[in-house]
């Protein structure tokens, strides 16, 4: 099944899956941005760009990014609606990621961060390519439940998201990204407590975020930000990238949009955007997307400035 035809798939009463009726399609196709728009910095903010990102980034204005978030795809053989990836070996992959990136290191600001998204197998061929034209920083590993078990070796159950910045001075806004977590020893010290809060909620503590994430799922079929890309990315994780890396204003670009996850999070916190896809149907859910971000501002397991340890209930932002 295409893309565009996932749209005519009959759901369950409580599946929450975003689809496009015929209304959308116009609606959301005259806000779509094509190659020969592109002009400056401002003909690109908060817009979804409809095309091959060899194309744009040809035409991307210089130092103008606060942060790049790239899902590229994986190195592994796979559908994406109309386009299709396949296989190759691990130098060709990082000849392709080179390919790119290199381009994109131009329209970067001195300050900004970077972030890439890959599996283990191809995790080399990303440390190589990043480090040739920035900064390493870490490498975040994000444990998803899902996962297909195998006979004869450990199932895959994680992803690594890269992070490198431009040069030494970026931003990391430490405080808006701490982890609520409940406080299962309550030391005191001369009766006080000690590092711990208590509110209704119980006792917890706010504690610095590591670079092992197991607080977030990927998109399901009963979560309002679902929609049918094979590989969408959780607004709860592209909430703590864009918080910790971005101020409030600042221009995130992303490559390989996809359903759109970067952008709407980027509308949600306040951030402006720019986001490239090639396949049409991908994009019309992301300008769909960013309409109904426009109405409901909440972020899955992230309300009130805290991340909760698991996905909480949304609650309305606005
Ligand atoms: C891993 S997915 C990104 C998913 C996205 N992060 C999300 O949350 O939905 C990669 C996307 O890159 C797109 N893509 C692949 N090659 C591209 C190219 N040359 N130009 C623009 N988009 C491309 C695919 O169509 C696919 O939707």
């Amino acid at each position: 099944m295409t893309a565009s035809e996932t749209g005519k798939k009959k759901r369950a009463p409580r599946n929450r899956t975003i689809d496009l009726n015929e209304q959308d399609l116009s609606k959301f196709r005259s806000r779509l941005m094509t190659v020969p728009e592109i002009r400056d910095a401002v003909s690109i903010t908060d817009k979804t760009i409809c095309g091959d990102l060899f194309q744009v980034l040809e035409k991307l204005p210089e130092r103008s990014f606060d942060l790049i978030f790239a899902d590229p795809p994986y190195n592994l053989t796979k559908e994406f609606g109309v386009e299709s990836f396949r296989q190759t070996s691990l130098e060709d992959y990082e000849k392709w990621l080179d390919s790119w990136l290199s381009k994109i290191r131009k329209s970067l600001k001195e300050t900004a961060s970077v972030y890439i998204c890959g599996d283990w197998r191809s995790a080399s061929a990303i440390q190589r390519v990043g480090m040739r034209y920035f900064t390493l920083r870490s490498r975040i590993t994000w444990e998803r439940e899902k996962g297909r078990g195998a006979r004869k070796n450990w199932k895959n159950a994680a992803e690594d998201i890269w992070f490198f910045t431009v040069s030494d001075e970026y931003v990391f806004n430490l405080e808006d990204v701490k982890t609520k977590r409940k406080v299962i020893a309550p030391y005191t010290e001369n009766g006080e407590p000690k590092d711990w809060q208590e509110n209704t909620d119980g006792k917890f503590r706010m504690t610095h975020p590591s670079n092992v994430w197991t607080d977030i799922t990927v998109p399901f079929w009963s979560m309002p930000e679902n929609t049918d890309h094979p590989t969408q990315k959780p607004e709860k994780l592209l909430a703590k990238i864009i918080l910790a890396s971005t101020n409030e204003k600042d221009l995130i670009f992303d490559p390989f949009a996809g359903s759109g996850t970067t952008a709407v999070v980027a509308r949600k916190l306040g951030r402006r955007f720019t986001a490239v896809e090639v396949d049409e149907h991908y994009c019309l859910l992301a300008e769909k997307r960013l309409a109904m971000a426009e109405e409901d501002g909440s972020i899955q397991g992230f309300s009130d400035g805290v991340f909760y340890e698991r996905n909480t209930a949304p609650t309305r932002a606005k």
